[in-house]
């Protein structure tokens, strides 16, 4: 089983590219969900995915409230006055997936449940200093979140459940990229010294993560062709690249 790469969003020249443009494209091109197919999933199935897409489910929702307000901040700041809405369009996209996740439990009469602790730490965390620190957990998540719709996908033989995991796949890659462009921004105009202090931050948030996702969900993980080594190893390369966008303004070429 290989792991989707960065590559896959076919970003060449991320200095250039339209991020607006591509949003609408994308939301314009959404796959075909047939909501009408509701016996696809066994009561195992739905007794090994309950816990996990009940806790993303709740992770991909957000009004997105203070981070609208960093954003804006941000835009004035460095004259980028386009990113307001490139990420109007962002949690824009992340509210679908919550949307299809709860359209999708709601088929199987899976609950969908108001807080879990992680996803309040999450929040927390987001909202401690200001746009980076948001970003910082954000493309965590969503670094997460690409092995978890890998498993998600693996695990089942639901159609539907395919083809979500198939979308959130292919829109969270760009996420991860657009985020991780962000981080070069904020980078790109520091002190050197406080940019190595925040990739071992980074690392230590990924590292943490890795752990309670792996200890929560390893049933589903395992199930999806997933080892614990071979979990963190794809988290740990993923955000590899995203440091190296963060670092240098383009894609890894290894990852090209
Ligand atoms: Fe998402
Ligand atoms: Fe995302």
């Amino acid at each position: 089983m290989e792991r989707v790469k960065l590559k896959e969003t076919k970003i060449y020249n991320l200095s250039e590219f339209n991020w607006i443009e591509y949003f609408k494209y994308n939301n314009e091109h959404l796959l075909k969900l047939d909501f009408h197919i509701n016996k696809e999933l066994s009561n195992e199935e739905k007794e090994l995915i309950t816990p996990s897409i009940k806790a993303f489910q709740i992770g991909e929702g957000s009004e997105g409230k203070h981070l609208r307000k960093v954003v804006k901040k941000f835009a004035i700041k460095n004259k980028y006055k386009e990113y307001i809405e490139i990420m109007n369009w962002f949690i824009l996209e992340e509210n679908r997936h919550s949307q299809t996740l709860k359209k999708y439990m709601e088929l199987y009469d899976i609950k969908p449940i108001k807080k879990i602790w992680i996803d309040n730490i999450f929040r927390i965390l987001r909202k401690m200093i200001g746009l980076e620190c948001e970003v910082i957990v954000l493309v965590t998540a969503e670094m997460i979140a690409l092995s978890y719709y890998t498993a998600l996908g693996n695990t089942t033989n639901s159609k539907l459940l395919k083809t979500i995991c198939k979308q959130m796949l292919n829109d969270e890659l760009k996420h991860i990229v657009l985020q991780s462009d962000t981080l070069y921004r904020i980078s790109n105009k520091r002190n050197k010294v406080i940019n190595i202090f925040v990739r071992k931050i980074r690392k230590l948030i990924m590292k943490t993560t890795i752990f309670v996702v792996w200890h929560k969900y390893k049933k589903l993980f395992i199930k999806g062709g997933y080892s614990h080594e071979r979990f963190q190893k794809d988290c740990m390369e993923y955000l590899n690249e995203s440091i190296y966008i963060e670092k240098n303004g383009k894609l890894s070429p290894t990852c090209n």
